[in-house]
């Protein structure tokens, strides 16, 4: 899994005023929600410095990825250094683990960064993904997690789309977007380039005016 953290620092203290304005413009719709948030099934925690093993163990694992995620890349291994300083996240991108409630295990992680659909910054919109365990999943975490991601993004920024788009074959993912509260959208046609043969997406958003 490809660390969500390779940002470039300019660019990130570009962001930061950016964000800054905006907040400034909008202050009623950025509240302060803390991490951990939970659902009835999984929560979604800050990944830490302790994860990194982990997350470079699944990250080497084919089966953790799945067949849709195989792109035949190198994976970057965890930046342990960006670790160090804080959490996997920041206003342009971030990742954090999926844990089981019962349990307490780490059944994989959840990332976003942003999109832009015009040169403004009422534009943006945030794309997420997601990988779970293979023995977390079908078990409603999927569902869950991505639900939760939505609400957290919306609840911390002033981004008032976020998106997810995943293959025509991928019907768990499909399913577990809509009942995260995703509206399928439609089909990106050859979209992706992976095992030799482009591949039609399907496009889902959740906004914040929906529900
Ligand atoms: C895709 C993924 C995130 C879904 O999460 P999950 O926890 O397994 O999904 P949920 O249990 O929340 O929901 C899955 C739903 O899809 C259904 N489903 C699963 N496989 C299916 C299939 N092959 N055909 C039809 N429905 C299927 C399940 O029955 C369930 O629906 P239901 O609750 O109405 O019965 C998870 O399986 C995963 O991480 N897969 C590997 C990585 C991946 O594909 N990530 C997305 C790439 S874009």
């Amino acid at each position: 899994m490809k660390p969500a953290c390779s940002d470039q620092r300019a660019e990130v203290a570009l962001r930061y005023r950016d964000d800054h304005e905006r907040v400034h413009r909008h202050p009623a719709r950025v509240a302060a929600v803390n991490l951990p948030i939970s659902g009835s099934r999984v929560r979604l925690r800050d990944v830490t410095l302790a994860d990194a093993d982990l997350l470079d163990a699944w990250s080497a694992d084919p089966l953790m990825f799945g067949e849709f995620n195989d792109f035949g890349l190198e994976r970057d291994p965890t930046d342990r250094d960006a670790l160090a300083k804080g959490p996997y996240r920041n206003e342009r991108n971030g990742q954090l683990i999926v844990e089981r409630l019962d349990t307490g295990e780490p059944v994989g992680s959840v990332g976003w960064h942003k999109q832009r659909y015009g040169p403004n910054d009422r534009s943006e919109a945030w794309n997420i993904g997601i990988s779970l365990i293979p023995e977390g999943r079908g078990r409603g975490f999927g569902a869950e997690a991505q639900r939760l991601l939505a609400d957290f993004l919306f609840a911390t920024t002033v981004i008032d789309r976020v998106e997810a788009s995943t293959d025509v074959e991928n019907v768990a993912e499909q399913r577990a977007l809509e009942k995260g509260g995703f509206v399928r959208e439609g089909i990106l046609r050859g979209a992706q380039f992976r095992r030799g043969a482009r591949h039609d997406l399907v496009n889902y958003a959740r906004l914040r005016t929906d529900d």
